[in-house]
C-alpha cells in the first residue's frame, strides 16, 4: 500500500518549541512532517530552520503577518510563538483555511479561548492544543486503565504536579511566566496540561469548583537581610541560598548551557555571556525582589456533573519535579508517579497489587511531543472525520476550568461551570 505524504507546516515562531520540538520532529519523522515556511522574527533562528529544513528564500518570513498574507502555503500551520502572542495568528491562520497545531495554553484570557475555538468550529479546521501529556505512553496507558473499567465506576481523581523549586524560580518567579501582564495564571501557564488530563480522564464535564491559593514564598518579606537585588552582587546568603542564580546558571560548562534553562539567559552559552546575562537580565535578580505575582501554591477542587470529585494541586517549593495521581472507583484504585513511570493498581478484596513500568523520559515531554505530532498528522490527514473536529473543545473545557478555579479563588466562592461556560461564549460572541 502507498504509504500517505507527510503533512506540510508553516512554523510561526521557531523558538525552543518551534525550531525544536516540532521541527525536531519534522527532521526524525520525515515521512509524518515537512516543515516548508517558517515565520520568525530572529534572523539567526530563521536562519537555522532554514538549513535544517532545506527551506529557500521565498519560504522565510520575518514575522506571522506576512506569511498568512499569502495564499496558504500548506496543510497546517503550527503557532508556537509566546502565550500572548497566540490569538492572532491562530485566528489568520484559520481564516487563511490551514488546520492549526497550537502551542497551550491557547491564550491568558478565558474570552480569547473561546473565541480561537469558535473560529476553528466556523472554519472546519482542526484545531489541535499542545497538551502533550495526554499523547506520553504514561497518560495513555492510565486512560487505557481508567476507560477499560477495570477499576469499576471511578469516583475520585487526585492529580499533583510538583514544579521543582528551580523550574518555579526560573520560569515563575524571575522569568517568562512571572506575572499576569505578560502570562496567563499558574494554572493556565504550567498546570494546563493536568488540568485537560483531568477532563479527559473524568470523561464528564466539571459542574462546580473552588480553589485556594497563595503567592506565600517568592515575595520581598522573604528576602534575607541585606540580601542584594542580584545574586552578582555578594549576597551575604549566596552560600547557602537554593536559588542562587550564579551556582545555577554559570555551574554547568558550555555544551549543558547551550540547552534550556539556561539558553534563556544567553543565547551564547559561554561563561562570560552567561555572566553578563546574570548581571544586566532577569535571570541574575534575587528570587525575592522579582516582579513577580503568580501563585507558588495553589488546591482546586471540583465536582463534575455525573458526580465524580476531584483535586489537583500545584506545588511550586518541591525539590523533585514530578506528576502524581491516584484514581478511585468502586472496584479498584489506580497509582501512579509519571517521573518514575511506575503505576500500581489494587483491586478491593484483593491483597494483589499489579505494577507496571512505562518507560519514558522528560526529555520530549515522555514520548508527548512525538505522540502530539503523530496524532496531530493522523486527523489532518483524516480531515473530514468529526471526532478531529471536537478537539479544540475538548480542549477548552480543561482551559475553562483552570480560568473558572482562578475566580473561584479570587472571589472566595464555589463557581458554577455551566454559567462560566455561558459567560464566556455570550462575551466572545459565540
Ligand atoms: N506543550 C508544551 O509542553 C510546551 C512546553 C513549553 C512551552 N510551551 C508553549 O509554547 C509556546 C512557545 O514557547 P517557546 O519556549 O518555544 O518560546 P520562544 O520564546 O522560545 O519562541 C517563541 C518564538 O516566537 C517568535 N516570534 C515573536 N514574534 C513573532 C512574530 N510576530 N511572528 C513570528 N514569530 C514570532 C520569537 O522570536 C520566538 O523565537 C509558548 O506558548 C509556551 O507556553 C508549550
Amino acid at each position: 500500500m502507498a504509504q500517505p505524504e507527510a503533512v506540510t507546516a508553516a512554523v510561526i515562531g521557531a523558538g525552543l518549541r518551534g525550531r525544536f520540538t516540532y521541527g525536531g520532529q519534522a527532521l526524525a519523522h520525515p515521512d509524518q512532517l515537512r516543515i516548508v515556511a517558517v515565520a520568525e522574527p530572529d534572523a539567526a533562528r530563521r536562519d537555522a530552520m532554514a538549513r535544517e529544513h532545506g527551506l529557500a528564500a521565498g519560504a522565510l518570513f520575518d514575522d506571522w503577518r506576512e506569511l498568512l498574507a499569502r495564499p496558504r502555503l500548506a496543510d497546517a500551520a503550527v503557532v508556537a510563538t509566546s502565550d500572548t502572542l497566540h490569538v492572532a495568528p491562530a485566528l489568520a491562520a484559520l481564516a487563511r483555511g490551514y488546520h492549526v497545531l497550537l502551542e497551550k495554553p491557547i491564550a491568558p484570557e478565558p474570552v480569547d479561548c473561546e473565541r480561537v475555538v469558535g473560529a476553528a468550529e466556523k472554519a472546519g479546521r482542526i484545531l489541535q492544543i499542545g497538551h502533550v501529556l495526554r499523547h506520553s505512553a504514561f497518560y495513555r496507558r492510565v486512560h487505557e486503565i481508567v476507560t477499560s473499567g477495570r477499576l469499576g465506576r471511578v469516583w475520585q481523581i487526585e492529580l499533583e504536579e510538583h514544579v521543582g523549586a528551580w523550574h518555579m524560580a526560573h520560569s515563575f518567579v524571575r522569568g517568562r511566566f512571572r506575572n499576569r501582564e505578560i502570562a496567563a495564571p499558574i494554572l493556565l501557564a504550567k498546570s494546563c496540561h493536568d488540568l485537560d488530563l483531568l477532563v479527559w480522564l473524568a470523561q464528564s464535564r466539571p459542574a462546580r469548583v473552588a480553589s485556594f491559593g497563595r503567592l506565600s514564598g517568592y515575595t520581598k518579606e522573604r528576602a534575607p537581610q541585606g540580601a542584594p537585588e542580584r545574586c552578582t552582587q555578594g549576597c551575604p546568603v549566596q552560600a547557602s541560598c537554593a536559588h542562587d542564580a550564579v551556582r545555577f546558571y554559570l555551574g554547568p560548562g558550555d555544551t549543558i548551557a547551550a540547552g534550556w534553562p539556561w539558553s534563556d539567559v544567553s543565547p551564547d552559552p559561554s561563561r562570560e555571556a552567561r555572566r553578563r546575562g546574570l548581571e544586566t537580565g532577569p535571570y541574575g535578580r534575587c528570587v525575592y525582589r522579582c516582579d513577580n505575582d503568580v501563585l507558588d501554591h495553589q488546591l482546586v477542587a471540583v465536582e463534575f456533573e455525573d458526580g465524580l470529585t476531584a483535586s489537583f494541586s500545584v506545588h511550586g517549593f518541591a525539590a523533585h519535579e514530578s506528576r502524581v495521581l491516584r484514581i478511585t472507583g468502586d472496584q479498584g484504585e489506580l497509582r501512579g508517579v509519571l517521573e518514575r513511570g511506575e503505576l500500581e493498581l489494587s483491586r478491593q478484596g484483593s491483597f494483589e497489587t499489579e505494577r507496571e513500568q512505562i518507560p519514558g523520559s522528560p526529555l520530549g515531554h515522555f514520548g508527548g511531543d512525538a505522540g502530539l505530532v503523530a496524532h496531530f498528522v493522523d486527523v489532518v490527514r483524516r480531515d473530514a472525520s468529526q471526532e478531529v473536529r471536537v478537539s479544540g473543545r475538548e480542549a477548552l473545557e480543561g482551559h475553562l476550568l483552570g480560568f473558572a478555579a482562578e475566580r473561584a479563588r479570587e472571589q472566595g466562592r464555589v463557581v458554577e461551570c455551566d454559567g462560566f461556560r455561558r459567560e464566556i461564549a455570550a462575551a466572545a460572541g459565540a
